[in-house]
């Protein structure tokens, strides 16, 4: 139904010729300049670039590659293969932008300026943030050199992704473990999910009776959203997986393959030590470095905006969506959905000399893939802690329906409706189906 909705997509690339610039005869003022290019930087800057039209709208993105990140979970559970979650930048760079392929470095907020990597300074009569998060893979002591070697893996580097599947079956028994920084992180569901489609793995390889598999989070609870949260404790208790809350990774051994761990919140000093087998983790992150130093940051270094607008609450002309940006609720392209919309919205009204009315609600959402054909589409609003389910049906329960939905339909919703600014995320659905 989602799929029929908006009409006949095309799902392959279409080839055109985006203007990229990397050298110096770019134009050094534009109305809008957007710094990034994932699905945050490129659902805003298609729109408004479709309306501006040319040498409007500049996007600023030093990478050569867009990844579809969700995809990795699938990718590390040896259900997709990596390049499915891959796509040149050329191929999803809306055409109408001026793609500008270096990194931003810093902001100048009160004289409407961007200052790049090499010290270029763009203008900017708009500025759009959304840089994502930036993963600390320094956080955890010999993690870095660890990683993607003898049975320490992340699902959080393009990298390392690609041995997830051939560690979990190499593994012959003894500790899995599975960590969860108490940061926040994008997608705070992807580090349980690798966990189960591995756990499934275990038993069709007969391993799992000698194994123990071990979920180590940061946090107080297995999710933040107690709905989910209570079905997923049902399901790891069912599966013989052992949950430690407040247990964060603070060092691996990898020479003796030990994994240290400590204890948040009061008893915070308490170690344990554990022997692994094979090592899952999920990495400390935080806000980009260079928003954290620059006067856009709030106190914890993401753009501060305001929740409900997106709209900076100091700078008017800035707006910041995403992963980067203050708003506290779930880190997810899902999220993106309806914050895309909300700044579409606000900033060509406020180009229009209008009031900002659009406002975003907190919306975000978290597929827990849970085995191979299951899946509990958790959907809720991070401002309030409560549950906004698209379908009219108790969306804690695992299903095979929302595997499929978010296997098959999610990807193309999102290469061929987000990215092309076009699809604002379930509300319109959610109305229809499950009015409340
Ligand atoms: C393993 C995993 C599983 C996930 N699963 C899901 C899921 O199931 N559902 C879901 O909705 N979400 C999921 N997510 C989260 C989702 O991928 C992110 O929330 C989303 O990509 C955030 O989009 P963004 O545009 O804010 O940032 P990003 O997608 O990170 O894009 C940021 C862009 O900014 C660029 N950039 C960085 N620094 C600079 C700079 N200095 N100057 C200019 N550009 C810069 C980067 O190159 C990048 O292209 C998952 C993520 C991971 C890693
Ligand atoms: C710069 O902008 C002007 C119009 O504003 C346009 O004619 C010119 O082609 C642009 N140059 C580049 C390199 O984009
Ligand atoms: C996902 O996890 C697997 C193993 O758990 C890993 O091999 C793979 O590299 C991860 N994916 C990414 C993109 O990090
Ligand atoms: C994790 O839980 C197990 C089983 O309940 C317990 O034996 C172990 O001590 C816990 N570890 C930590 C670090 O809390
Ligand atoms: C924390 O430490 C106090 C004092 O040593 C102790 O009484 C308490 O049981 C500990 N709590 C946990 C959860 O270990
Ligand atoms: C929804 O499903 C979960 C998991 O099966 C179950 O524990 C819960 O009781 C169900 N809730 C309702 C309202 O049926």
């Amino acid at each position: 139904m989602l799929r029929a909705s908006l009409g006949r997509l095309p799902t392959s690339r279409v080839p055109f010729s985006v203007r990229r610039y990397a050298s110096s005869s770019l134009n050094s003022s534009y109305k809008v300049v957007v710094i990034g290019g994932g699905p945050g930087g490129l659902s805003v800057s298609s729109t408004l670039s479709a309306i501006l039209g040319k040498n409007n709208v500049a996007v600023v993105e030093p990478s050569d590659v867009h990844y579809y990140q969700p995809l990795w979970t699938f990718v590390g559970g040896g259900l997709k293969s990596f390049d499915q979650s891959k796509r040149r930048m050329e191929d999803v760079m809306p055409k109408e932008v001026d793609w500008i392929q270096k990194a931003a470095a810093g902001f100048e907020p009160s004289s409407n300026v961007v200052i790049l990597a090499d010290g270029q300074k763009i203008s900017y009569d708009y500025l759009v943030v959304a840089a994502g998060i930036q993963v600390n893979w320094d956080g955890v002591k010999g993690l870095k050199e660890a990683l993607g070697k003898d049975c320490v893996t992340s699902n959080y580097s393009a990298d390392s992704v690609q041995r997830t599947w051939e560690f979990i079956n190499n593994f012959k028994g003894g500790n899995a473990i599975f960590t969860m920084p108490s940061t926040p992180i994008k997608c705070a569901g992807a580090p349980q999910k690798i966990m189960y489609l591995a756990e499934e793995q275990f038993r069709k390889n007969g391993v799992r009776d000698n194994a123990q598999v071990i979920y180590n989070t940061g946090i107080g609870k297995i999710f933040g959203i107690d709905k989910y949260a209570s079905t997923l404790s049902q399901i790891c208790q069912e599966r013989g997986i052992t949950v430690n809350t407040t247990t964060e990774l603070t060092e691996i051994r990898a020479d003796r393959r030990e994994a240290v761990f400590k204890k948040t919140g009061p008893n915070g000093s308490e170690e344990q030590v554990y022997d692994y087998d094979f090592l899952h983790v999920a990495p400390p992150m935080g806000a980009p470095d260079f928003i954290k130093k620059s006067p856009i940051a709030d106190k914890a270094g993401w753009v501060d905006v305001d929740a409900a607008t997106l709209q900076h609450t100091k700078y008017n002309n800035i707006f910041s969506l995403g992963d980067c940006s203050s708003c506290p609720t779930g880190k997810t392209a899902a999220a993106i959905t309806s914050e895309s919309q909300v700044v579409k919205q606000n900033l060509l009204s406020l180009m229009a000399g209008k009031e900002l009315v659009a406002k975003y609600d907190g919306y975000t959402s978290c597929p827990l893939v849970t085995g191979k054909n299951k899946l509990i589409l958790a959907e809720f609003s991070g401002y309030t802690a409560t549950p906004q389910e698209t379908f009219p049906v108790n969306q804690s329960a695992e299903r095979a329906s929302m595997y499929h939905l978010t296997s098959h339909v999610l990807p193309e919703l999102y290469w061929s409706g987000l990215l092309k600014g076009i699809w604002h995320g379930p509300g319109f659905f959610r109305n229809i189906l499950n009015p409340n």
